[in-house]
C-alpha cells in the first residue's frame, strides 16, 4: 500500500502546545506528516520564518515521520509537489468550523485529489491561539503552559524591551 503523506499547513507564529498536540495526533495516523509553514511576505510575523522553522524542528526532532518545511503560493500546489494526499487542520470550537469548511471546500475545488482531515486538539487547548499568545506576551502576561518552554523563552527575549517599557510606563504613569 502507498504510504499516506499529510501536510499540516499554518502560520505557526508562534508554535503553541495546541499545534504540538495536533502534530502528535497526526503523526500517529499518517505515515508521514509534513508541517508546512506559510511564507507570507504580506503578513508581518512576530517570528521570522527561520525562527519558526527552528522552533518547530527542535520540538519535533524525536519523531522519525515528521518533517518541517515552508511553502508559498497555493497550499494545494505545494501538497501535490510533496505527494501529499491529505491536509490536516485542527478544529477547536464551532467558531473555527465556518472558515475551515470554506477553506476545505475551496481547496477541494482547486484539487479534488487532496482530502482535508479535521482533528480536535485536547480540550485544554480549545481556547488557545497564536494570536492570543502574541497579544498576552506583548502585554507582559504569562503564556506558561500554553507554548513550549523554548517558545516562551524566545518570546521573552524578543519582547523584553516592550515589557520593560510597559513596566516603566506603569511606574512613572507616562
Ligand atoms: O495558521 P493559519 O494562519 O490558520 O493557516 C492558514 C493557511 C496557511 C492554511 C492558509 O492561509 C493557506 O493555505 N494559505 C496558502 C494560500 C492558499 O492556498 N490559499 C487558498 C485557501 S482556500
Amino acid at each position: 500500500m502507498k504510504p499516506v503523506i499529510a501536510i499540516y499547513p499554518g502560520s505557526f507564529d508562534p508554535l503553541t502546545n495546541g499545534h504540538l498536540d495536533l502534530i502528535e495526533r497526526g503523526s500517529k495516523i499518517f505515515d508521514e506528516l509534513i508541517v508546512a509553514i506559510l511564507r507570507n511576505p504580506e503578513k508581518e510575523a512576530l517570528f521570522s520564518l527561520d525562527e519558526r522553522l527552528e522552533m518547530l524542528r527542535a520540538m519535533t526532532k524525536g519523531h522519525a515521520n515528521i518533517r518541517v518545511d515552508s511553502f508559498d503560493g497555493l497550499m494545494v500546489d505545494y501538497a501535490m509537489r510533496v505527494n501529499a494526499s491529505a491536509v490536516l487542520r485542527g478544529i477547536r470550537a464551532i467558531s473555527d468550523y465556518e472558515y475551515e469548511l470554506q477553506m476545505a471546500l475551496m481547496n477541494r475545488k482547486l484539487e479534488p485529489r487532496l482530502e482535508t482531515v479535521f482533528m480536535m486538539p485536547a480540550e485544554a487547548y480549545s481556547y488557545l491561539s497564536s494570536r492570543l499568545v502574541r497579544e498576552i506576551a506583548t502585554l507582559g502576561g504569562s503564556v506558561s503552559g500554553l507554548v513550549p518552554n523554548m517558545v516562551e523563552e524566545k518570546l521573552r527575549k524578543k519582547l523584553h524591551p516592550a515589557i520593560k517599557r510597559r513596566e516603566r510606563r506603569q511606574k512613572t504613569g507616562r
